[in-house]
């Protein structure tokens, strides 16, 4: 039996472009489970105008399907984090402790636009984590700044982001470019974790590859430290510098 910790996924129905209804939640956690996730801490998204979550609203969705779920077997264990998009409103509610941190609050998940870097974003991080709170960064092989080389990442690495990888990048979801900036990211070791970063159930089977893909790729030794220890020390927060 995997302990594996999915740190990514939209799971909460109804909040987000994850999943819509009940039933497909329940479907969507089961088949992370079968995959080999004891645990799966979602992440809705909380986005300026486009999804305009607050902790609050989403910590009672969350609790509602908590409350439906409690009596099903064979589901992972459920948590509650939020994936953050990067811009001014959404970083000034992390800073403020409006945001919805992960599990034991020493660690945040942020996403950035796709295109471009913002200026200052490492300065930004880097205040993040004086507050206390470290940036877990979702797919950076899905960034166009990140296709080529992973130099414009350097930065960030040392505002103290943890790189965290989407398991279907490397089976071509979003296209050549990602996967290749993803192998050769696994290639150099920029990985703190791997996630699913499932929208839907029909997702299940793309994460499942991702994983057999990275098994290929980095061996057993490493999947077990990017599936079970890399997130179970962002929820611990026990992060060596
Ligand atoms: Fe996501």
């Amino acid at each position: 039996m995997s302990d594996y910790i999915d740190l990514h996924s939209h799971a909460v129905p109804a909040v987000d472009d994850g999943v819509k209804t009940l039933e497909d939640s329940v479907a969507l956690l089961r088949g992370l489970g079968g995959l080999g996730f004891a645990k799966v801490v979602t992440t809705p998204h909380i986005r300026t105008a486009m999804f305009p979550n607050t902790a609050s609203g989403l910590r009672a969705a969350f609790a509602t399907l908590e409350g439906q779920v409690a009596e099903l077997s064979g589901l992972p264990e459920l948590g509650l984090g939020a994936e953050h998009y990067f811009d001014d409103v959404v970083l000034r509610l992390l800073s403020e402790g409006e945001g919805l941190a992960y599990p034991g609050e020493h660690c945040a998940l942020v996403e950035l636009p796709p295109q471009r870097f913002p200026l200052g974003l490492e300065r930004y991080f880097f205040q993040l984590r004086v507050r206390g709170l470290r940036p877990v960064l979702a797919h950076p092989e899905r960034y166009t700044p990140l296709f080529k080389s992973t130099d414009d990442l350097d930065p960030l690495l040392d505002a103290g982001a943890l790189p965290l990888l989407d398991l279907m990048s490397l089976v071509g979801r979003y296209g050549r470019l990602p996967r290749r900036a993803a192998e050769r990211m696994l290639e150099e070791g920029v990985y703190y974790g791997a996630a699913s970063d499932a929208h839907r159930p029909g997702d299940v089977e793309e994460v499942g590859e991702g994983i057999e893909r990275l098994r290929r790729l980095v061996g057993d030794e490493q999947v077990r430290e990017l599936l079970h220890d890399g997130p179970r020390n962002i929820l611990a927060g026990s992060i060596d510098d």
